[in-house]
């Protein structure tokens, strides 16, 4: 196994992509993330650990947000009394002693989930140091962290302190989640703090301790207590120190976080780092063992698609089904920890077919927030449940009515927690296609079957009968340039699908599970009319297609909108949303993000001929922008799937590289989680062509030209099955 194709490196420091690696270099255990700031510091970083459910709402901000939790990382390191660090710029004389970093080189490993940074120093005192950065997030036991230092003299015999810290001192970019009052600790090697939020009550305690071989002394601070130690090296001579902080908060336990957390560092005090980190390894190669995709014949590709996959592995909750991935993971504070449609379509089905322990935690969060659901659809005039277009812990809509300010200080008013409704649909179909794939009757029994029913029932109060159809108005599809739009062809057609899914899983918990069957038919209130209703929508559901064209059409008026030519507005790095403005795009032809073209990805042959939905292909994938960065991955999984094999590896290259290459420019606000898990779902349903037909699996591969062969290993139906598919006549890329 090539190892360099499972790290990803850093040889540089560049101020102006600091927050960009911030996010790459995140670590996370499914508990929390963070971000790869440094454990000495630097100017306008941007540190964060964001804890699975730990949401406030602050006075003055419009919706609640995930909260960044006080940081653990930091290290402070002084070499004959110079700060370790990377310096800044030599022409500010005022500036504390400096000294001069010759190399750097920062490393995730992301087999074994683990972050490396290591620096040639010099000091003012002319002294040369190798300092050496280790940090992970324990998989094993997720509320521990550990980090290791070591400092080898090179030249000189050095006089060295360092500090360790655990920084409450936090705020999410300025707005303070934490009340004032926090308790500190700070008991020799052993520091802690216990925090509260200020609306919602959660109670944070973090304890740390710094393990080394010399004396440690304690500086007890408010907010930011700290242990200190110092000692001498001969040249050549290494000192290795650790430093374990461990987590707990008032979701995990009880009473005091903080006590927890305190009993815990000993026990990881007792183990050690070895002991700590092999347990770490040995969960993470049973995590690749599955999640693991092996291409041959490109390399590039190979290692961001372990990096994408890296990325949801490390933001899904192992243990905790009262939380869901947000859509930029734990890694950044973009959209503000929220949970979007992203979780279920884009990252729960790759989770289902590797992980499926993974997939069922989130969808376990949808059935413990149907309470949320049904208070929309209730305060909508709804029947039903009715998920929220965003959502945090409690399970209530919180997408924001009104964008931030602009440059100009105008706001948008964002429409998509009232009228991006297909959101309930997406969850009922990844409630499905993990039943289909795992055949976990229990689940679908006792929990799945009331999601999938419950939002049928919202389905069925929300359809407006226009004549001898059925229609829906002010919808919004997945392309967002298009707001309130009347009969959207997505929403409409996963409506029916929706409607159809739902009778067809009455028949069976009939059949299957009479009392579930008896138990949901009362409780939500399923009399045969409203099944009777069910089967009228379906039947009579219109949606819009153009008979001489053989497509579907977006939404009816799509095509008389003026007609913009999307592939002459390169080379451009943005949206056209921000290059033609919000009210000009939505008069226009130009579309966000898949969306008929989703559709075919969730319908494949059901939706149509082979013919049609080529036809679809060619008009809508010229018209789309990709403001979106779930867009590409879905292009890529549908252009592969009809054989499209250039443009389609085009696609993927894209998708795969969006964080990597920042190629959006708002990587440093945290990682594109749907992003990632698609591009799985294009090499796998894609590329390789896996489905199901049948009761069996089978494999249609259209492989780019220069790719020799892909191996992935999936379960299906508790068993774990293992693919290769080979391509023989592949083209080798020239080097
Ligand atoms: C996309 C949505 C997505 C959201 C969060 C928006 O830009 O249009 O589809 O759910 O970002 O990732």
């Amino acid at each position: 196994m090539l190892e360099r194709l499972w790290q990803l490196t850093e040889l540089q420091f560049r101020p102006d992509e600091q927050h960009h690696h911030e996010t790459l270099f995140t670590i996370g255990n499914g508990y929390l993330g963070t971000r790869g700031a440094f454990e000495e510091g630097y100017p306008g970083e941007t540190p964060a650990t964001l804890v699975h459910g730990i949401y406030n709402h602050a006075p003055d901000t419009l919706v609640p947000e995930l909260v960044n939790a006080p940081n653990w990382l930091v290290l402070k390191i002084w070499v004959d009394g110079t700060p370790f660090g990377i310096v800044q710029s030599t022409e500010n004389h005022m500036r504390p002693p400096q000294g001069v970093i010759f190399g750097y080189e920062r490393t995730l490993d992301m087999r074994r989930a683990l972050l490396r940074r290591e620096a040639l120093f010099r000091a003012q005192s002319g002294a040369i140091v190798r300092v050496q950065f280790e940090r992970f997030a324990s998989l094993a036991d997720v509320h521990v962290m550990a980090q290791r230092v070591r400092v080898t003299a090179v030249e000189g015999n050095p006089t060295i302190e360092v500090e360790s810290v655990i920084d409450a001192d936090v705020s999410n970019q300025g707005v303070r989640h934490w009340r004032s009052d926090a308790t500190t600790i700070a008991d020799g090697d052993t520091t802690g703090v216990e925090v509260t939020t200020a609306q919602s009550n959660y109670v944070l305690g973090m304890a740390s301790r710094l393990l080394c071989d010399g004396a440690v002394e304690s500086i007890d601070d408010e907010r930011r207590p700290a242990s200190r130690t110092r000692f001498s090296l001969s040249r050549e001579q290494t000192a290795t120190l650790t430093k374990l902080t461990t987590v707990y908060t008032s979701r995990d336990v009880p009473n005091s976080p903080l006590e927890a957390a305190r009993a815990k560092l000993d026990e990881a005090t007792e183990l050690g780092w070895d002991l700590l980190f092999s347990a770490h390894e040995a969960e993470w190669a049973e995590y690749w063992d599955t999640a693991d995709i092996q291409i041959s014949g490109d390399d590039e590709v190979q290692r961001a698609l372990r990096f994408t996959t890296y990325h949801y592995l490390i933001a899904a909750p192992r243990f905790d089904e009262r939380v869901s991935i947000g859509a930029k993971t734990l890694s950044g504070l973009g959209y503000k920890g929220h949970v979007f449609w992203d979780t279920e379509l884009f990252i729960v089905p790759p989770l289902v077919l590797s992980q499926p322990q993974l997939a069922r935690n989130l969808l376990m969060y949808r059935y413990h927030n149907l309470p949320g659901a049904r208070n929309k659809a209730r305060a909508n005039g709804y029947e039903g449940a009715m998920y929220p277009w965003e959502s945090t812990d409690t399970g209530e809509e919180t997408t924001p009515q009104w964008s931030d300010p602009g440059a100009d200080g105008t706001r948008i008013r964002i429409w998509t927690g009232d009228n991006e409704q297909h959101i309930s649909t997406d969850i009922a179909y990844a409630v499905w296609l993990y039943w289909r794939w795992t055949g976990d009757d229990e689940f679908l029994r006792r929990y799945g079957a009331e999601i999938i029913l419950d939002t049928a029932v919202f389905w069925g109060s929300r359809v407006e009968k226009a004549g001898d159809r059925y229609e829906i108005s002010q919808q919004i599809g997945p392309d967002e340039y298009h707001e309130n739009v009347d009969n959207s062809v997505f929403v409409n057609r996963m409506v029916v699908w929706h409607l159809e899914t739902a009778l067809w899983l009455v028949d069976y918990l009939h059949q299957h599970a009479p009392d579930d069957a008896r138990r949901l038919v009362d409780t939500l209130d399923l009399t045969p009319d409203r099944l009777t209703h069910w089967r009228d929508v379906a039947d009579k559901m219109y949606i819009p297609f153009d008979e001489e064209r053989q497509i579907h059409v977006q939404f009816p008026g799509f095509f008389d909108l003026e007609y913009v030519p999307v592939p002459d507005y390169t080379p451009r790095t943005t949206s056209l949303h921000a290059i033609l403005g919000h009210h000009r795009i939505a008069q226009t032809q130009v579309i966000k993000q898949a969306d008929v073209v989703m559709l075919m990805a969730l319908l494949g042959d059901e939706l149509g001929p082979r013919e049609v939905l080529l036809n679809n292909w060619h008009t809508y994938y010229p018209r789309t922008d990709h403001g979106s960065s779930l867009s590409p991955a879905v292009h890529a999984w549908v252009a592969a799937w009809l054989g499209l094999t250039d443009v389609a590896y085009e696609m993927l290259y894209h998708a795969v590289h969006i964080d990597l290459h920042d190629n959006k420019g708002n990587v440093g606000q945290g990682i594109h989680a749907a992003a990632c898990g698609c591009v799985w779902q294009a090499v796998v349903f894609g590329f390789c062509g896996l489905q199901i037909e049948n009761g069996e699996l089978k494999t249609q591969p259209n492989l780019p030209k220069h790719w020799t062969e892909v191996s992935f290993r999936v379960y299906y139906q508790g068993q774990l099955r293992e693919f290769t598919v080979r391509n023989p006549e592949a083209v080798p890329l020239s080097q």
